[in-house]
Formats: C-alpha cells, structure tokens, sequence
C-alpha cells in the first residue's frame, strides 16, 4: 500500500464547487485562510501579490456580470488575486530610489505565480476544512473593467478570482488525461497520434456530467479543445493592451 495521507486524499478528491449554500463562513476560519495565504512562498521574499476582498453586493455583481457567470454573485466568498508592484514601487519611490525596472515582465510574471500559488494555498486549505472553491479565470473577460471596479493603480493586474463558500452540490470527479502526457522525465514528450492515443480519455469523459448543463453529457476532451480555440474571446486575446496600460514594459526586441 502507498504511503498517503488525509491531505493528499483531500486533494486527489478535488472538484471545482460552484453552488454554495447560504451558510456564511466564519471570520476566524476566513482569517485563518487568509494567514495561509500570506504565509505561502513568495519570488525573492517580495510579497508583490494582494488580494481583495469582495463584500459588497453590488460589486460582486458587477464582477459577476463580467465572468458572464451568475453563480459568481452568489458565492458567500468571493476574493481577486492581484499582481502587486505597485506597494514595492510607492517604497521604491519615498526612499528616492524608483527604477523602472519595477515595471518589467520579470516582476510582473514572478507577482503574477505569487498570486497564482497564494490562491491555491488557499483552495487546498479551504478544502481541508471542507469548503469548496471556484476558480474565476472569467475575471479576465474584461480586464479593464476589473481595474477599474476595484480601482486598481498602476503597477497592479487581476491574475484570477476565487468564489469559497460551504459545498451545496456533489460534482463528480472531473477525468484527468494519463498520467504520461503531463509528466516527462528530462525532456519533453512528443506523441505521434494524440487523437489515438487520447482515444480512451475521450470516452471517459463522456461520462462526465458538468452540473452547470446537468441533462448533458459533456463533449470529448479532443473536442472541447477545438470548442475553445474556435471561442477565443477578442478581449481576452488583447489581455497585453491591459497590463501595458496599468503600466508595465514588455521590453520587445522589435518594439
Ligand atoms: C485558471 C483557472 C481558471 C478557471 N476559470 C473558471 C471560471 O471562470 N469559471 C468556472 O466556473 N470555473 C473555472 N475554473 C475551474 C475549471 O473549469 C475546473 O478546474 C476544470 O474544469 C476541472 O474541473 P475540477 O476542478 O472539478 O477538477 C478555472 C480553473 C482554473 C485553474
């Protein structure tokens, strides 16, 4: 028998919760997920990701409106992970120091996996306590309209939102891809036929029922990738007009 224990059981169980019931989570367990937030590993000790809580109403349904997914307004928590230069640039500034090098894609992308991993930390811990959580990518639908509701400054970018709140639904377990597509040994992998070999899993998640169209089974993985692609949003794919417009520099060979 592999070894294992109660945390990794909780996170091979991992679904995405997206109905929450009334019940509010308590201010000392939020807190608590708050702390692990600010505990967790950060790019050179810079502490260059924040994170805002949503407690208004009417904001959240703003930020709803944008995800265009109601169950966003609903969530008892919802919270913005934010890349944050913008407090590290103020300290560089009021010692007379300021370098534009605070605005470089190096620190925006090292801010940006602080925000990415402090959220996750969260997720992990929310579902030890059994919470459940939603991801909210869909925040970025229109970026811009993100700042400006939570009236970000320069040197700030939304990086994801995050619903928690106590499970009102059981989803299934959502299928994974084998194992020896995501994980390589010293280089990377390159398969021949992926529709072939992808064969199974693309029976597997035909069983898959996503509750959010709960008469339905979902598509193939192969043709949910399509689906996507085919989908682009226009505003998601200018997302660089938006981190160039809060301030940050791409440094392009050609610019
Ligand atoms: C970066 C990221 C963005 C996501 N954005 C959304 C979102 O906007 N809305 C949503 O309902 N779920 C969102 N999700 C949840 C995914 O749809 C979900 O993790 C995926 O379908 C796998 O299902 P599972 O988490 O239940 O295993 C997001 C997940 C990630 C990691």
């Amino acid at each position: 028998m592999r070894e294992t224990n109660e945390m990794i059981q909780k996170q091979l169980s991992h679904r995405t919760i997206r109905e929450f019931t009334e019940e509010k989570i308590p201010e000392e367990i939020f807190q608590q997920l708050m702390e692990v937030g600010r505990r967790t590993a950060t790019a050179n000790g810079m502490q260059a990701s924040s994170i805002i809580r949503i407690t208004d109403s009417e904001i959240k349904k703003e930020i709803a409106k944008v995800c265009n997914q109601e169950y966003v307004a609903r969530a008892p928590e919802l919270l913005i992970f934010i890349v944050d230069l913008y407090r590290n640039s103020q300290i560089a500034k009021e010692k007379d120091a300021y370098e534009e090098s605070a605005r470089d894609m190096d620190n925006f992308f090292s801010s940006f996996t602080d925000a990415c991993l402090m959220a996750q930390n969260i997720v992990n811990a929310a579902e030890s306590l059994g919470l459940g959580a939603v991801y909210l990518g869909s925040i970025l639908n229109d970026s811009e309209k993100i700042c400006e509701i939570l009236q970000l400054p320069q040197l700030t970018f939304p990086v994801i939102g995050l619903g928690i709140g106590y499970p009102n639904q059981e989803p299934q377990l959502k299928p994974r891809m084998d194992m020896k597509f995501r994980v390589f040994e010293n280089q990377y992998n390159t398969f021949n036929n992926y529709l072939e070999e992808l064969k199974d899993y693309d029976e597997e998640m035909q069983t898959y029922y996503d509750l959010r169209d709960a008469n339905r089974r979902v598509d193939s993985f192969t043709n949910q990738v399509i689906t996507k692609f085919k989908n682009a949003n226009p505003k998601r794919q200018e997302i660089l007009n938006t981190i160039k417009k809060m301030g940050f520099a791409f440094h392009l060979k050609d610019e």
